[in-house]
Parts: C-alpha cells; sequence; structure tokens
C-alpha cells in the first residue's frame, strides 16, 4: 500500500507575482527576503499591492544558520501585533527561514528544542501560514513541509519537518528566476534533479512521486544546458521552475536521500553550494544501485534509457560539461575523508531512505 499528500495550492505563469495582493487579501503579513536592490523592488511592487508589511527581515544569509535564526525569530516578538501570515520572496534560505519564523511565532527556543530532539514535539509547533514565492528554480521547499537549518559553529545540519510547515499557497513566477547567474542556475537546477533522482532510489517512493520525479529530471536533463547558454530565455525559464516544483511534488512524499546526506558535510566544511554537493555524487549513486530494485531501475530506465551503465556515464558527461566534477577530490575532500563521509551518511536520517547499500557505494570510489 502507499499513500501520496501535498495540500499546497500552485499558481504558476510569468505575473503569478502581481496575484500575491490578493492572496494576502488584507491581513497582517510580515515579508522574508533578501536585502538586495532585486529584492528590495519586489518588495516595494508587493508594498503597493497589498499595503506594508509589518515586519520586513531581509538580512537571510544563503544557508540559514541557527544563530541568525534565533535572532531574526526574536524580532517578531517585538511587534505589538503578531502577524497574521508569514510571506517569503527568494530562493530555499529564504522560503525555510521563513517556516522557522513562523513555527517559532517569536521565540525559536522550542524550535531549537524540536531540532536537537529529531522532531520530537514537531506536531505541536503552531505555525503562521506562509505564502512561498520561489525565485530559484531549484529547492522544491515551496511545495515541502520541511525547513533545512544550518549549524555553522557545531558542525551540523537539522530540519524541521511538520505537516503545518507545508507553504498555503506556492506562487512561482519564473520571470523572478530571469535574473539568476549562470552559477546559480545551474547549482539550483542540480539540486532540482538530485531531488528527482533521490525520490527514485528511495524507500518511500511511490508511483506518484516516481511519475513527478521522471517528468522532473528528462526536463531538466534537456533545458538545463540550452538554459546555461541562454539565460534570458523566458520560456527556458519557466520549463526549469515547473522541473524544479514537479522534483519538490516528488520529494514532498518521500524525503532526500543519500546524495542529500553525504553533501551535508562537504557544505558545512568546505561551503560547496548546496546544488553542488548533493549532485556530484548522482552518476556514483546511480551506478551503485543498477539491478537493486525493479521499479527503481524501470523509473530511472525512463530517464537515462535501458542501459544504466551507460546513462550513468552520460550523467557523469553532462554534469562535467557543466563545470561540475564528479571526483570528491576536486571538491577538496579526499579519500580517506570521503570514505568516512560515506559510512556517516548511510548512517544518518535521510541516508536510511537510501535502497541501496554502504557497499555498493564504497565500490564506487576510485
Ligand atoms: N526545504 C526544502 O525542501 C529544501 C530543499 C532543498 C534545499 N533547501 C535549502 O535551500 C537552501 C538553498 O537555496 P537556494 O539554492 O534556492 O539559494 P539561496 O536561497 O541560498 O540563495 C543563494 C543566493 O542566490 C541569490 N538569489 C536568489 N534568487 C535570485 C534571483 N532571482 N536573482 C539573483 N539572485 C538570486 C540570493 O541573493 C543568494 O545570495 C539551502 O540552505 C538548502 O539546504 C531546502
Ligand atoms: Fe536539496
Amino acid at each position: 500500500m502507499w499513500t501520496y499528500h501535498n495540500p499546497v495550492r500552485i499558481r504558476f505563469g510569468a505575473g503569478a507575482f502581481g496575484e500575491l495582493g490578493r492572496l494576502i487579501a488584507g491581513r497582517r503579513y510580515m515579508l522574508v527576503t533578501y536585502s538586495e536592490p532585486l529584492f528590495q523592488e519586489l518588495a516595494r511592487k508587493l508594498g503597493e499591492a497589498s499595503g506594508a508589511p509589518v515586519l520586513v527581515i531581509d538580512d537571510v544569509k544563503p544557508n540559514p544558520d541557527r544563530a541568525d535564526l534565533a535572532v531574526q525569530c526574536q524580532r517578531v516578538s517585538e511587534l505589538e501585533a503578531p502577524p497574521e501570515l508569514v510571506v517569503a520572496v527568494g530562493g530555499g534560505s529564504v522560503i525555510d527561514t521563513a517556516k522557522v519564523i513562523a513555527a517559532a511565532r517569536g521565540s525559536f527556543g522550542p524550535v531549537w528544542d524540536v531540532l536537537i530532539s529529531r522532531g520530537q514535539g514537531a506536531d505541536r509547533l503552531n505555525p503562521l501560514p506562509i505564502i512561498a514565492v520561489p525565485t530559484t528554480a531549484g529547492t522544491g521547499s515551496e511545495v515541502t513541509s520541511w525547513a533545512t537549518v544550518w549549524d555553522g559553529a557545531g558542525g551540523k545540519k537539522y530540519s524541521l519537518a511538520a505537516h503545518a510547515l507545508h507553504p498555503v499557497h506556492a506562487v512561482l513566477d519564473p520571470d523572478l528566476t530571469l535574473s539568476c547567474p549562470k552559477g546559480l542556475t545551474i547549482s539550483t537546477a542540480l539540486d532540482a534533479l538530485s531531488h528527482a533522482l533521490e525520490s527514485i532510489w528511495n524507500r518511500n517512493a511511490n508511483p506518484v512521486s516516481a511519475l513527478y520525479a521522471v517528468a522532473a529530471a528528462r526536463e531538466i536533463l534537456e533545458v538545463l544546458p540550452a538554459l546555461s547558454r541562454n539565460l534570458s530565455d523566458r520560456d527556458l525559464r519557466s520549463r526549469m521552475l515547473r522541473a524544479a516544483m514537479f522534483s519538490g511534488l516528488a520529494f514532498s512524499n518521500t524525503k532526500t536521500a543519500i546524495a542529500h546526506s553525504m553533501s551535508y558535510p562537504v557544505t558545512l566544511r568546505y561551503g560547496t553550494a548546496h546544488g553542488v554537493a548533493c549532485s556530484f555524487t548522482l552518476p556514483m549513486v546511480l551506478r551503485s544501485v543498477i539491478g537493486i530494485n525493479s521499479e527503481c531501475d524501470a523509473a530511472l530506465a525512463r530517464i537515462f534509457g535501458s542501459n544504466l551503465e551507460e546513462g550513468a556515464a552520460r550523467l557523469q558527461g553532462f554534469l562535467e560539461e557543466l563545470g561540475v566534477s564528479t571526483r570528491p577530490a576536486d571538491h577538496g575532500v579526499g579519500r580517506d575523508e570521503w570514505r568516512a563521509i560515506v559510512e556517516e551518511a548511510v548512517l544518518g536520517e535521510r541516508g536510511q531512505n537510501f535502497i541501496g547499500s554502504k557497499e555498493g557505494l564504497l565500490a564506487q570510489i576510485d
């Protein structure tokens, strides 16, 4: 038996940003975004349509860190009247920050307690409603019920997960992604590709997640090389944002797996962008799962063709063409360190979702 559920109301299309005012509908809202001029301009437009937000949090940095989140949550408690709604306009870091702020309702302490107790008590959190407006085509956070919280000082990564953290609305306007520079476009798209594949070699895979994952991966493999050469093509931007959302709908029900589990120490130690860290291992993971599970093989064959060894080689070539080496050493990770990362990753929460084995992965070390 299997189940699939996703409660997020999705609005997709060029100009969808203009509908935000109607969705906010006069409620007291707070805005989470970045401080760059581009986002200040979006905030100004939003203010014109919906009135001024009661609070703006715009000091979001890539990979939200627990220390910053504690300060940002505190600012909500200083308001005379709390917000009724959190609107996030930005990439995964902004949307995840908004989720934490929504769950904290002014007090980070209870959220931190949930994080360090591996999710215990998450169902007692009562998050404010969230509207998520992604400006990168990658994380799928606009349709998932979790947020990644980084603890740079402690060298750890946590996940805050609760059903009520699903945004109420996801507003996807591909024109907002037109300003993404090449490196960001590539790394975020590879994050989405990783989400799709990770939902396939996953113990929680089901026929609906597989449909979304296959559609997303095929589209990303086709669109990304062209998009990386023509960043201002609106049709390609739209296809990429839709594919990233499909990946989100796939892994919203499976969570990620081993490639993500192996990526976290790489990002924490070497600052590697999330999308690169969770995708340079995809060919080696693909090689390691061939023949393990017939449904997994069938889904992968719909993406890469029936010869999956050849498919893995093509995936490696695809990444290398985009400037992403598939060798851990080229990301600063030595052979012994890589072995240790693999051994720890299979024991992690995401690693446990993986249908393959430690031995299969270690056999890929050259
Ligand atoms: N919750 C989830 O389901 C989920 C899934 C995957 C990743 N994540 C998390 O998301 C984070 C990564 O998010 P991300 O990859 O979207 O990037 P990001 O939000 O970290 O942003 C990276 C940079 O991109 C810039 N940027 C964003 N949109 C832009 C645009 N339209 N034009 C120009 N610049 C723009 C930002 O200013 C920022 O400097 C990581 O912390 C990761 O752990 C969460
Ligand atoms: Fe990811």
